[in-house]
């Protein structure tokens, strides 16, 4: 009897030390990855974002409603349901994310309306909800880091992840505005050499508020936020499938150690 009573106790000592772990993995901030901006080749860039980081989603949820929400809406999800996730207090959403006449139950939908959207930019700005899901999380990281000026587009800029972009690089003003670089190469098409031009890399024209490492952070957490607001269950999800993997390795350990007892005198 005596036994069983220190497994236990010892397996809720397993289970605490488990669950200050998993504190302390979830408030250590991942140390940013690989520069991205050093390497060349924009097409290698990954988002390496971690829906599963609290602080990151409620930055990037700051951050979307900053300079997103003016022209693209979440309409699938809510505000209510994003503070619940998110850990954000009711007083704080009302008062830093939600426009005045919101209400807290309401969808998150943008103030623009889509005719005005066409007229000012060619094109009405889609709905963000499930863009990450669609297009990819690298997909919206590289979008929005490969902005760079073109004269020759209305709105003075181009993007080498959607080439002729509507959206304007409306994030210039932290990450800097960027111009394009490009080498000429040498290629042989049907027996003649030709000269084409070739993208080499970005030339940071005038810098923004941000550093390039503090830029990337940026659009990593918005993108995170993305992430999650295409699956807004996955934060929840995750976090409880910790806990039941943990659940059933105790369980594992203790029926173990029983079978142990059971059989100790047989053998
Ligand atoms: C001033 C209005 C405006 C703002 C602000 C804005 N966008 Fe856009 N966005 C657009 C328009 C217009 C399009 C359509 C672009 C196109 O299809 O050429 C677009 C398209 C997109 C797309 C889809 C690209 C694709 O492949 O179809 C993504 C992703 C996106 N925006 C993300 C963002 C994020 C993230 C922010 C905030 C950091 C943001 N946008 C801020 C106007 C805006």
């Amino acid at each position: 009897m005596n036994k069983v009573a220190a497994f236990l106790s010892v397996s809720w000592l397993a289970l605490a030390g488990a669950a200050s772990v998993a504190a302390a993995a979830e408030g250590a901030e991942a140390p940013a990855k690989e520069t991205e901006t050093e390497s060349l080749d924009w097409k290698s860039w990954r988002a390496n974002n971690k829906v599963d980081s609290i602080n990151s989603l409620q930055r990037g949820a700051r951050n979307f409603m900053n300079y997103c929400v003016s022209c693209h809406s979440l309409k699938y999800l809510r505000y209510s349901r994003m503070a619940h996730d998110l850990q954000i207090p009711e007083d704080m959403l009302q008062k830093n994310l939600m426009p005045i006449e919101a209400s807290v139950n309401d969808y998150i939908t943008t103030s623009l309306r889509g005719s005005d959207g066409e007229t000012w930019f060619g094109k009405e700005p889609p709905d963000l909800s499930l863009m990450a899901r669609a297009r990819g999380v690298d997909y919206i990281y590289r979008f929005l880091k490969t902005f760079y000026t073109d004269p020759s587009r209305p709105t003075q800029t181009n993007n080498l992840q959607l080439e002729n972009v509507a959206m304007p690089a409306v994030l210039s003003d932290l990450g800097g505005v960027q111009a394009a670089v490009y080498r000429n190469v040498e290629r042989v098409v049907d027996g003649k050499t030709v000269t084409e031009k070739e993208f080499s890399h970005f030339e940071l024209t005038t810098p923004g508020r941000l550093t390039p490492q503090e830029f990337d952070e940026f659009v990593r957490d918005t993108v995170n936020f993305l992430d999650y607001a295409g699956d807004p269950s996955q934060v929840e999800r995750r976090s409880t499938g910790v806990w039941v993997v943990l659940f059933l390795l105790v369980l594992t350990w203790l029926a173990w150690l029983l079978k142990k007892e059971y059989w100790k005198d047989i053998h």
